[in-house]
């Protein structure tokens, strides 16, 4: 497999989770930013990369933001969300999904997931919807689409704007479209755990051209700044209050590195989940787990390996054994309806039994692009002996 670039770990050597690699001009672009002199946000790596992920999103306007969350939360000023206005969440996702519009004194409303796409579940968005749901906000977990067209529709109805959660997803696709073209905005993800990664960063991406001019003086401290910069205006005032969102170009630069290498990158973590993944399926009733699937006319943009492990605990039993055993294996989200954060900010009691059951049942295995072959055989390895003894 192509994973093979790498020294294997010896055999006592802890396999981690995650390991952020240079894939390519990373370096080189970095100094270039720093001889080139202009380190700050939106300058000329920051087109580039923009263009790029542009490229990458039918042409959609992109704006670098410093991180996925910071893109979340100016997804949130740009629609103009606020106190009396309801957004829906999934229950399983990272925090930053809910927080970042929950910041705005909007009130929260948790939707379950699917337990096939573990994205929002699109027949539970529909019965919660109402005409107070301003957003809706789904997550293509682990890289592949969610029901986004049931969920696009179902949001339609009653007049909410879809902001897609793309942390996961960069580069896959449903039916020949790209993630996060399908809301009027998405959101990306480059902190070091994603697929491409300059340490922290993320994007707004913008499908719906009529938010562009708002989000970027709000992402530019309320500054039309931008249309200065690019000759619109002469003088450049405060209009909005804004933030300070823009990533660093020095950043940038590392970004247009790595987002050279997508092929490379696409093509190792692909390899790498089809290897966990075949590893397993043989198998996979006798040992009580399930896979991830990706079904035809889905692009998976590989973004991570989970399981779900059946069993009262027997997750956390196995979780246990692959870590004597040196493998950086991990669980994921917990159910954020149950959070004391998510308690505060509902706008009413949620049930989501789905993301209780999957929550508890969830493991992720070690996944980054230089995993070598032979350390995917001893993770699976493990996790097979793990199985068998619990
Ligand atoms: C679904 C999802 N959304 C948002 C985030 C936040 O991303 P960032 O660290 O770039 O703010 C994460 C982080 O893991 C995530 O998994």
């Amino acid at each position: 497999m192509g994973t093979d670039g790498e020294q294997p770990s010896p055999a006592a050597t802890p396999i981690r989770f995650n390991r952020p690699t240079l894939m390519g001009r990373e370096l080189e672009l970095v100094a270039e930013a720093m001889d080139g002199g202009w380190t700050a946000a939106a300058g000329p790596f920051s087109r580039i990369a923009e263009q790029l992920l542009s490229d990458a999103h039918d042409g959609a306007a992109v704006l670098l933001c410093t991180s996925c969350t910071g893109a979340l939360e100016l997804a949130a000023m740009t629609l103009g969300i606020g106190p009396g206005d309801v957004v829906a969440v999934p229950s399983f996702t990272f925090p930053s999904t809910a927080s970042a519009f929950a910041r705005t004194g909007a009130r929260l409303r948790f939707i379950d997931i699917d337990p096939n796409t573990l994205g929002m579940d699109a027949d539970h968005l529909a019965e919660q919807l109402d005409h107070r749901v301003k957003a809706v906000v789904p997550v293509h977990y682990a890289g592949r689409q969610a029901s986004i067209e049931a969920v696009c529709a179902a949001a339609d109805r009653v007049g909410a704007q879809v902001v897609e959660d793309n942390a996961h997803g960069m580069f896959g696709a449903h039916g020949g479209k790209a993630l996060g073209t399908f809301g009027s905005m998405s959101t990306l993800s480059f902190h070091e755990t994603k697929n491409f990664i300059c340490g922290e960063g993320g994007a707004l991406v913008i499908n719906d051209r009529s938010h562009l001019e708002n989000a970027e003086i709000l992402l530019h401290k309320g500054t039309d700044r931008r249309r200065f910069d690019r000759g619109q205006v002469d003088k450049y005032t405060w209009q909005l209050t804004g933030s300070s969102f823009g990533l660093s170009d020095v950043l940038a630069a590392y970004l247009v590195g790595q987002l050279e290498a997508r092929e490379e990158i696409l093509g190792l973590r692909g390899l790498l989940w089809h290897r966990y993944r075949d590893a397993l399926a043989p198998r996979s009733e006798e040992l009580g787990v399930t896979l991830p699937e990706v079904p035809d006319g889905d692009v998976s943009a590989w973004h991570m390996f989970h399981l779900l492990i059946e069993g009262e605990h027997r997750r956390d039993r196995v979780l246990a054994q692959l870590h004597s055993a040196g493998i950086g294996a991990t669980f994921h989200y917990q159910p954020l309806h149950a959070s004391p954060a998510g308690r505060a900010l509902a706008d009413r009691p949620a049930h989501c039994p789905v993301t209780d059951a999957v929550s508890a049942q969830l493991l992720r295995l070690p996944f980054h692009n230089r995993l070598s072959s032979t350390d995917a055989d001893r993770v699976i390895g493990a996790l097979i002996d793990a199985l068998e003894r619990t």
